[in-house]
């Protein structure tokens, strides 16, 4: 038995969907999702249908791009309520989300606790790429100039937050209460890196602006964390820190970012039981 983890399928592109729905069984293995499965209700379904056939139980955190309202049209969700659809859609399919309970891990390997997790950014990360001084305004038109900027901006609606800043502080206040009820050691799935040192774009410098939040900066030291895995920066990276924790991006990303005919099994990143440590 075994925890594997991916993330960024964007399943939108038919590349994408086509190698998805050619991953191998995995019956007794579990698996987590982390975001940007695609931009729509549907093509989150379409992605569960084929996973939970696949493997033994699943986990989803919401990635931005299925947070975005890609229509126009009169109610359609926006911000929380996009995101309370897309959980509905894994209740449909048994699969834990950030609303519900935390888990153990039943397999060999550490004792850990699962905890999927929502915490979205807030313009905080800068790394050398954005003066720190600037407001988040500020940055993100300073992002701009440089010829940078996030779909999000557009599509990513804070509703009924002011902005998405505000969203991401509620998310992390609240999350930090139910971590602080957790005993180690924890695997912890966001879409987004934890730390500011792993929103590391050698290309597109300043789209770390949208790659996270500072408060979550002192988490390694303040949970009893083991592995986070993360997505969004389509480059997989596998790091520990000075004590042994690992931070794992887990992503696919688009069509040409994957090397023609690699599949998606060779994607799956081993979570647990992990070598040993
Ligand atoms: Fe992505
Ligand atoms: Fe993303």
């Amino acid at each position: 038995m075994k925890l594997y983890a991916i993330s960024d399928l964007h399943i939108s592109h038919p590349e994408n969907m086509r190698a998805l729905s050619e991953i191998g069984r995995y019956p007794d293995d579990w698996l987590l999702l982390g975001g940007d499965i695609g931009e729509t209700v549907e093509e989150l379904e379409a992605c569960l249908k084929v996973l939970t056939e696949r493997f033994a139980r699943l986990f989803w955190v919401p990635g931005n791009h299925e947070l975005w309202t890609t229509t126009e049209a009169p109610g359609a969700a926006r911000g929380e309520a996009k995101y309370h659809e897309l959980v509905e859609v894994c209740r449909k399919y048994q699969v834990l989300t950030p609303e519900d309970d935390y888990i153990k891990w039943p397999g060999n390997g550490p004792a850990c606790t699962i905890a999927p997790v929502f915490l979205l950014y807030d313009y905080s990360f800068r790394g050398d790429a954005v003066p720190r001084d600037l407001d988040a305004a500020a940055a993100v038109q300073y992002s701009q100039s440089k010829r940078v900027l996030c779909t999000d901006e557009a599509l990513l609606h804070p509703d009924p937050y002011p902005d998405r800043a505000a969203w991401c502080r509620a998310r992390v206040e609240l999350t930090e209460k139910r971590l602080a009820a957790v005993e180690g050691p924890l695997v912890l799935l966001n879409h987004f890196p934890l730390r500011e040192e792993d929103a590391d774009l050698p290309r597109v410098p300043t789209f770390v602006l949208w790659c996270g939040t500072r408060l979550t900066e002192d988490w390694p030291e303040r949970f009893p964390i083991h592995t986070v895995v993360y997505g969004h920066l389509h480059i997989r990276r596998d790091k520990r820190n000075a004590v042994g924790q690992r931070f794992v991006d887990v992503s696919v990303g688009y069509p040409r970012q994957r090397a023609a005919g690699r599949s998606i099994d060779s994607f799956l990143v081993e979570i647990l039981p992990g070598s040993a440590d």
